[in-house]
C-alpha cells in the first residue's frame, strides 16, 4: 500500500535493526485519514471472502480494524489483554509469548462474541513472531468458527511471523511488509503490489 510505506518513511523511526517505531501514527497517535484508507485497502483484499466479523487485539490494532469494520460493514470484536475474574467461565483464552516482553499473557473473548457461523477477518498492527495472531487464531477455533484470513498493517518479513502463520494454513495479507531496519533504514520487501 504506497500510503502507508510512504507514511512510515516520513514518520517512522528505526530504533534498532528489529524495531521501527510509529507512534506518530499507529501506536499512540492515530492518523484517522490513514486508517481511513487502511480500511479500504483491508476491505478491498477480502471483499470477496464473506467476512462476517473482525477480531483483532487491544490497543493498536483497534483503530485499523474499526475502519475495516465500516468498510466491510460487519462487527468488530478486541480481544483484551486482563481477563476479567467475575467471567471466567464465559471467556475463550489463548497464552501469548511476547518474545519482546519474554513472557506470555493469556488474552481473551467472551464466548457471545463469536458464534459457529462466523468467518472471522484476524486483523494487527504488527506481525512479528506471529504469537498474537496465532493466539486470535487459536481463539476462532475454539468458538467453532472459520478463519478468512489474517491482515496485517506492518509485517516484518525477517521474522518469522508470516512462515508461521502461513505455515498454519492462513492466508496473510500485510499491507506493508519490511525486509530490513538494518543501516537506521526500512526496506520494504521487493516486487509486492503497491
Ligand atoms: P508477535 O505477536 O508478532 O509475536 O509480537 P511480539 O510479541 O514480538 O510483540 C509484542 C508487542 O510489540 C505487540 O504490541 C506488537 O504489536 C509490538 N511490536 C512488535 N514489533 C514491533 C515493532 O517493530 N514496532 C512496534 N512499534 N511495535 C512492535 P502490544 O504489546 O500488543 O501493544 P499494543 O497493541 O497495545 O500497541
Ligand atoms: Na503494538
Ligand atoms: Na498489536
Amino acid at each position: 500500500m504506497k500510503l502507508l510505506k510512504q507514511v512510515i518513511e516520513d514518520q517512522g523511526v528505526v530504533l534498532s535493526d528489529g524495531v521501527l517505531k510509529v507512534d506518530a501514527f499507529l501506536n499512540h497517535g492515530i492518523d484517522p485519514e490513514l486508517m481511513s484508507e487502511i480500511g479500504r485497502e483491508f476491505a478491498a483484499r477480502f471483499e470477496e471472502a464473506g467476512i462476517t466479523k473482525i477480531l483483532t487485539i487491544e490497543s493498536s490494532g483497534i483503530a485499523p480494524s474499526l475502519m475495516t469494520a465500516l468498510e466491510l460493514k460487519c462487527p468488530l470484536v478486541f480481544a483484551r489483554k486482563q481477563k476479567s475474574l467475575t467471567m471466567q467461565d464465559n471467556l475463550y483464552s489463548a497464552d501469548v509469548y511476547s518474545f519482546t516482553k519474554e513472557k506470555y499473557q493469556t488474552i481473551s473473548v467472551s464466548k457471545d462474541k463469536l458464534t459457529k457461523t462466523d468467518n472471522v477477518l484476524i486483523i494487527d498492527d504488527f506481525l512479528a513472531n506471529g504469537q498474537a495472531a496465532l493466539g486470535l487464531a487459536s481463539i476462532v477455533q475454539d468458538a467453532g468458527a472459520s478463519i478468512a484470513g489474517v491482515g496485517i498493517v506492518i509485517e516484518k518479513s525477517f521474522q518469522p511471523g508470516r512462515t508461521l502463520l502461513t505455515g498454519a494454513g492462513l492466508r496473510v495479507e500485510s499491507l506493508a511488509r519490511i525486509a530490513s531496519l538494518s543501516e537506521n533504514k526500512v526496506t520494504f520487501v521487493k516486487n509486492e503490489e503497491a
